[in-house]
């Protein structure tokens, strides 16, 4: 579990982070939801240690991350896998290079076979066994996902955090890289964190959200709860969606009835 507390961060007297106190359950996909601009990406920078929280402490299973020594910091960040925005390959490498690239530079005992066994694996594990020898520029924006995935999972991550995973895929590729996310998740008991403003990942892989507005944390449950929540700006976030209105109909209509707003329906929106 990750426990956010009381961090705050401002950048030249504009406080972007007012206070923010949240956990991030092991297990779960834990999704940080939130308009343009309310500070989820500083949240996921303080939280990663790319950036220093001017207030306020975040502790990893127990153990404090912020101001703690540098070797106690580099232990965590060695358990924390990225997949970044637009994924972040390396151009020239190759789809095997990349995912192979943390484990030379995280584990260097890792024999050669050891490394290539696992390569192999995570690359199975995404579904693309078959694309180990292909450069970045020669696949599509799905697999390169894909690709960021297996990377980011290699060296055995804890923590996951994905920033946008579903930016500039189409939906049907969007929903099986969220699945793909979830079922990760769940089959190593990782401790997700993923940043969003797409509903329909809510509604597919939520099992736990914080909703963030104007540098606080307003609401936070599930998939489940946030449908009737009854917080203002949440409302107005979640039903400026037409596929949440058409799940919330369902719902309304037939008891329980959210998963029966199903992915057809999201792909027809
Ligand atoms: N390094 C920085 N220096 C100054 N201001 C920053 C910096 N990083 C972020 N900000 C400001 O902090 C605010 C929150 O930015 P942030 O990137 O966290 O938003 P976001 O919720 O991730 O938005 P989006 O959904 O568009 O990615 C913005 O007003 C932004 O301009
Ligand atoms: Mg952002």
């Amino acid at each position: 579990m990750i426990e956010v507390h009381n961090v705050q961060k401002s950048f030249d007297g504009n406080q972007v982070l007012k206070g923010i106190n949240c956990t991030f359950e092991t297990g779960k996909c834990n999704l940080l939801l939130g308009g343009s601009g309310t500070g989820k990406s500083v949240l996921l920078q303080c939280i990663v240690g790319l950036m220093q929280p001017d207030l306020g402490s975040i502790t990893f299973d127990g153990t404090m991350f912020s101001n703690n020594k540098v070797q106690i910091r580099q232990e965590i960040r060695r358990k924390i896998g990225m997949l970044f925005q637009g994924s972040a390959l390396f151009d020239s490498m190759t789809v095997y290079e990349n995912v192979e690239f943390p484990l030379k530079m995280l584990t260097p005992e890792m024999s050669r076979q050891e490394r290539r066994d696992r390569v192999e694996f995570c690359l199975k594990r995404v579904g693309l066994e078959n694309a180990g020898t292909k450069m970045p520029s020669e696949i599509s924006g799905g697999m390169k996902k894909r690709v960021g995935i297996a990377r980011a999972i290699a060296p055995n991550c804890t923590y996951l955090f994905c920033d946008e995973p579903n930016s500039g895929l189409d939906p049907l590729t969007s929903i099986k890289i969220d699945e793909l996310i979830h079922e990760i998740t769940h089959e190593y008991g990782i401790t997700t964190v993923v940043v969003t403003h797409d509903m329909n990942s809510v509604i597919e892989i939520g099992d736990h959200i914080i909703f963030l507005y104007k540098g606080q944390k307003l609401w936070d449950g599930n998939k489940d709860e946030i449908l009737n929540a009854q917080v203002p700006e949440l409302k107005e976030f979640i039903f400026s969606s037409s596929l949440v209105r058409a799940a919330k109909k369902v719902d309304d209509e037939t008891e329980g009835g959210l998963a029966a707003a199903t992915t057809d329906e999201a792909i027809n929106i």
